[in-house]
């Protein structure tokens, strides 16, 4: 809802719990008045007309209460928008109009020396407490080019407490997404990508909470999500005065992102921003229903669980070994065979092959079609692996458009995994392999695609270009526009986004793929961490996770049952990855029984509530998520000492009044003693989990 005061220079939007207000001042400077419980417009009118902060020398009034600091006058923070226009750098705005278009609010500025016009636009809907920013910057014409050197989609800013604690998500390949938290100091924290896609190192996130106080259940938490899948950077900047203020957007540097002639405009990413009073769980909560109700597409159908061949056969791949395989899969109770890298050109290793996108003629004499049918006739859906962006020197593709690549004239083409990056901003790129792919998915039944991307941008050259800069944004609208173009064509077909692992997760792609893959680190208890960052802001309705071989060969040699395995695995889209052929009759068996089971749990743990009720680290963790009537528990034991038991877990959400069964084992709790008490899990020893569900009694 967006309601706005009589003079129409005052805006408070809400959600079911929480406002957002901005103002303008006399000199038509757009402040920022409130953020965090709803509020009415009478009080964002009083907040608007409290006087200004103190005059203090050396610092700016604006600074830290401006919605949308520019480059250009009196202003010291780091700016969200720098453009160089002729002859001067920086802008002047004057407020033009505000219009609401539905649950979205615009205001609009112009530029008084140059024909130029910025948007910002807001949209918060009834059903979210989620602010949805972005902007647009539009070259009015008539006159010369002007360049857009950053243009951030927002700048968030924080009411004053004593302090704040900062939590972000960080990692490397394998080891994604791991949440860290510490107190946020003077000056300015800088996360982001210059790799040219989301990246392993972090999520585009941040959460704060004030004084360092809220916990799980219980406190403010501001949280913040870019939904962008190319370089980016947060900035989270806290002033000399006590503000905070986070600004966020598409592009690592300053550097320059796109020109525009007379007519163009650009559109930012969305930086999205969240309020919640109910702790890290209640924010997470808040962030899935959103990401569930808004953002990921076909949000309501469940993933079904899957099997894929990448860890089995790796570049050794044939068309028989991949029946054998899916003949095991399909009686395991796996509903989507996926075959990974290998099955297409010269690919027999990764030095070949990437780029020509034709079945391997040995391989697979009679293309895909016969082993999709196969599958298809074992129940199961078909799926294959992909990494359009990419091309080994060692291909077809590659000796036809040698120039197809970003490279820079004259230098090195640095090659990463043996492989160079096709610049997608071209054309003539995008448009093969917009044919390539329509043409691979017409001619095999295929149902799901895994589309990869394993290496970073190094060398983002496009002789004969201008502005070859303009590339880093263009490939990813290059991206977005063929995935979105496929899913048209092709609306059956289900897409998941990897980059050798967890290095292309984020809102943008999430708004165009139906899952993500998590991490190639497939090791069940590092994988607890990974699960447990990436929890914080995507639900697990898009996080795969696979079940592997034990030792765990790839990273660590680690010896962990099926039973902790499969656990690991069912918190998120359940799927596996192991060697069939040399599982045992016992081990094929057991597993069989795991499906099952995490079929029946199915819908809670896609669609139900999470609830983090101990972190992973040492000890004991558990997830418990709830729908309706019912929850399930996913409980992981890394190490017993001493004898103790684990302690119980006193679970969340639950009727206290109500009696609860426990379907594993029978006995009945009462919802005040699960909640209090806490339910004992039976786990001892070392790796050991379980699962267990509670129904409500109709009393
Ligand atoms: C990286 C992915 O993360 C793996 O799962 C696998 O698909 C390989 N690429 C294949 O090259």
């Amino acid at each position: 809802m967006i309601e706005s005061t009589g003079d129409g220079r005052t805006w408070v939007l809400s959600g079911p719990t929480s406002g957002y207000a901005i103002g303008l001042t006399d000199a038509d400077e757009l402040l920022h008045l409130h953020w965090g419980p709803r509020i009415a417009v009478e009080d964002a009118e009083a907040l608007a007309a409290q006087a200004p902060p103190p005059y203090r020398p050396f610092e700016s009034p604006l600074d830290g209460h401006e919605e949308y600091p520019v480059e250009g006058g009196p202003r010291f923070v780091r700016p969200a928008l720098s453009l160089r226009t002729p002859g001067v750098r920086g802008t002047e705005w004057s407020f033009a109009a505000a219009e609401t278009d539905g649950d979205e609010l615009r205001l609009r500025f112009t530029d008084a020396l140059h024909a130029l016009g910025l948007t910002l636009h807001y949209r918060m809907r009834d059903d979210a407490d989620v602010v949805e920013r972005w902007v647009t910057v539009a070259h009015e014409g008539p006159g010369a080019e002007l360049e857009i050197l950053r243009a951030d989609a927002a700048v968030w800013t924080l009411p004053r407490r004593d302090s704040w604690r900062l939590g972000q998500l960080h990692g490397r390949w394998a080891a994604e997404s791991r949440l860290v938290r510490a107190e946020l100091t003077y000056g300015e924290k800088i996360i982001g990508s210059r790799r040219g896609h989301t990246g392993h190192q972090h999520l585009p996130w941040v959460a704060l909470d004030a004084d360092g106080e809220s916990t799980e259940e219980r406190g403010e938490v501001y949280g913040c999500a870019l939904g962008w899948s190319g370089s980016w950077r947060i900035a989270v900047q806290h002033l000399p005065d006590g503000q905070v203020q986070i600004t966020g957007g598409a592009g690592h540097d300053d550097s320059g992102l796109l020109r525009l002639a007379p007519g163009d405009s650009y559109t930012s990413p969305v930086f999205a921003g969240l309020w919640s009073a109910g702790g890290f769980g209640g924010a997470s909560q808040a962030w899935h229903a959103w990401q569930l109700a808004r953002v990921i597409p076909d949000a309501a159908a469940e993933r079904p669980v899957l099997y894929n061949s990448w860890e089995a056969t790796g570049f050794d791949i044939s068309e028989e070994r991949q029946r054998a395989l899916a003949r095991r899969a399909a009686a395991m109770g796996v509903e989507l065979f996926v075959v990974d890298d290998a099955w297409f050109g010269a690919r027999t290793s990764d030095r070949a092959g990437l780029g020509d996108w034709t079945p391997n003629p040995e391989r697979f004499p009679r293309g895909l079609a016969p082993l999709a049918d196969e599958v298809h006739a074992l129940g199961m859906d078909f799926g294959i692996w992909v990494e359009p962006e990419m091309v080994n020197p060692d291909s077809d593709l590659y000796r036809a458009h040698p120039d197809w690549v970003q490279h820079h004239p004259g230098r090195t083409r640095t090659e990463y995994r043996n492989q160079l990056v096709l610049n997608l901003a071209r054309p003539d790129v995008r448009e093969h392999l917009w044919r390539q792919l329509d043409q691979l998915l017409g001619s095999a039944p295929i149902d799901y695609v895994k589309w990869d991307f394993n290496r970073c941008f190094t060398d983002p050259g496009w002789p004969g270009e201008e502005y070859p800069q303009r590339l880093w944004v263009e490939h990813v609208h290059a991206l977005y526009g063929l995935l979105d173009r496929l899913r048209a064509a092709h609306p059956g077909v289900v897409f998941e986004s990897c980059s050798g692992g967890g290095g292309r997760i984020d809102l943008g792609i999430l708004s165009r793929t139906d899952q993500v893959w998590t991490s190639d680190n497939t090791d069940p208890l590092d994988r607890l961490a990974i699960q447990h960052g990436f929890s914080q802001l995507h639900p697990a309705r898009v996080m795969a996770a696979w079940v592997t071989d034990s030792p765990q060969t790839q990273l660590n040699g680690r010896r962990s049952s099926l039973r902790f395995r499969f656990v690991s695995a069912m918190a998120g889209v359940l799927g596996i990855g192991g060697d069939l052929t040399r599982w045992s009759e016992e081990e094929l068996t057991e597993a069989r029984g795991w499906v099952e089971l995490y079929r029946r749990i199915r819908p809670l743990v896609q669609h139900g509530e999470l609830h983090r009720l101990r972190a992973p680290g040492g000890g004991l963790s558990a997830v418990q998520f709830l729908r309706g009537e019912e929850t399930v528990v996913l409980a992981w034991l890394q190490a017993q000492h001493y004898g103790e038991p684990p302690p119980p877990l006193r679970l969340r959400g639950l009727d206290p009044a109500a009696a609860y069964e426990c379907l594993e084992s029978g006995a009945v709790h009462r919802g005040a003693v699960l909640a209090h008490q806490g339910l004992h899990t039976g786990l001892t020893g070392d790796l050991d989990a379980a699962v267990i569900r509670l129904r409500r009694r109709s009393s």
